[in-house]
């Protein structure tokens, strides 16, 4: 069912013959890569694709992920272009809510105009799913959406994806790898460790000790990414593309999702830069 588009269009298409691309599905293919780049399917899928439910653990509670298929009533069928931005960059409900940051729209804020509407053209062709999300496990005072307005004042820096992107804006190939690693990998979401409100420190991803499901995330940059150091281009295009190491073991854990969902669907030249990015982060 995930793939009907371009089924429809694969058939009808001769072999052998140069046919222009759609832009429907063009649009469809962009936004599947989008998608795959960015891991909304590490979260949002749990039994059903799309649909929700998969539990995350945090300091403040447990957070349950909501229902993103085409559902009008129980996913988010029927959003406009702007209400999905909103969402994706400002952390933004349609009825004007806060949403937490375990949503990593902390990293997405810095997603583009097209990337996003590519991706609401992918989301929007999934079959809706009629599974009802269900309520956060959270305490006071963190059960108070008011309250993140607040927390968004502090930490939700509107500039920090143009910043990424000046900081290292030497090549075109570093910029699109800063953008895959800032923007849609959201790879600081773990590999930065984050203070006790649960916003990330302006550290840079020198490491985590406390990461998702309590995992120990290694660093990529600082003195504690000594072993990381040691890694060369072909190193980390080999991890990237499929989880082994340099010294042979397999990611596990978390970074076993990344790679299966988002690093091991890049394009080669997409893989190159966020290596070569990666690895301007270990000289700093
Ligand atoms: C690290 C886990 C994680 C990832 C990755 C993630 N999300 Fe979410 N998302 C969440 C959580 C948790 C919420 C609920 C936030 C809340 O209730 O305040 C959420 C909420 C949402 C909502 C609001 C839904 C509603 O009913 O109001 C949308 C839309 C959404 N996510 C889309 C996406 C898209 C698109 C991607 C990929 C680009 C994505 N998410 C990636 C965890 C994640
Ligand atoms: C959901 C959390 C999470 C996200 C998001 C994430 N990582 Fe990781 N990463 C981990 C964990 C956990 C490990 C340790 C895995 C292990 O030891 O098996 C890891 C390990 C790594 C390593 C190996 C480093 C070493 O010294 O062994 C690299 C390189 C890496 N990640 C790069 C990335 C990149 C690039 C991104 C963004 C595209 C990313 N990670 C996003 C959790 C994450």
């Amino acid at each position: 069912m995930k793939y009907v588009i371009p089924f429809i269009f694969a058939s009808s298409i001769p072999v052998g013959v140069a046919v222009a691309q759609t832009d429907t599905e063009s649009d469809y293919e962009k936004g599947q890569y989008i998608f795959d780049l960015s891991g909304c399917a590490s979260c949002h899928t749990k039994d059903q694709p799309l649909a929700g439910g998969l539990a995350m653990d945090s300091d403040f509670g447990t957070f349950y992920t909501p229902n993103i298929t085409p559902s009008a009533a129980n996913g988010i069928g029927g959003w406009s272009q702007y209400e999905f931005n909103q969402a994706l960059r400002n952390g933004i409900s349609p009825d004007g809510e806060h949403y937490y940051p375990a949503f990593p729209y902390t990293s997405y804020q810095a997603m583009t105009n097209e990337d996003l509407r590519v991706l609401k053209v992918y989301l929007d062709s999934q079959p809706a799913i009629e599974q009802a999300n269900l309520k956060h496990d959270v305490s006071f005072p963190f059960d108070q959406r008011e309250l993140l307005g607040v927390w968004k004042w502090l930490f939700l820096d509107p500039l920090q994806g143009e910043r990424n992107a000046i900081k290292t804006a030497s090549t075109p190939q570093l910029d699109r790898g800063a953008y895959i690693a800032n923007a849609l990998g959201h790879c600081s979401e773990c590999h930065t460790p984050r203070h006790l409100l649960g916003g990330l420190r302006n550290v840079g991803m020198i490491g985590n000790a406390n990461g998702p499901e309590g995992e120990s995330v290694p660093a990529l940059t600082g003195p504690k990414a000594e072993q990381f150091n040691s890694w060369s281009l072909d190193d980390l295009e080999i991890f990237l593309e499929m989880g082994m190491s340099p010294s042979g073991d397999f990611a596990g854990g978390s970074m076993g999702h990344v790679i299966d969902n988002s690093t091991s669907k890049l394009t080669d030249a997409d893989r190159s830069a966020l290596a070569n990015y990666l690895l301007t982060l270990s000289e700093q």
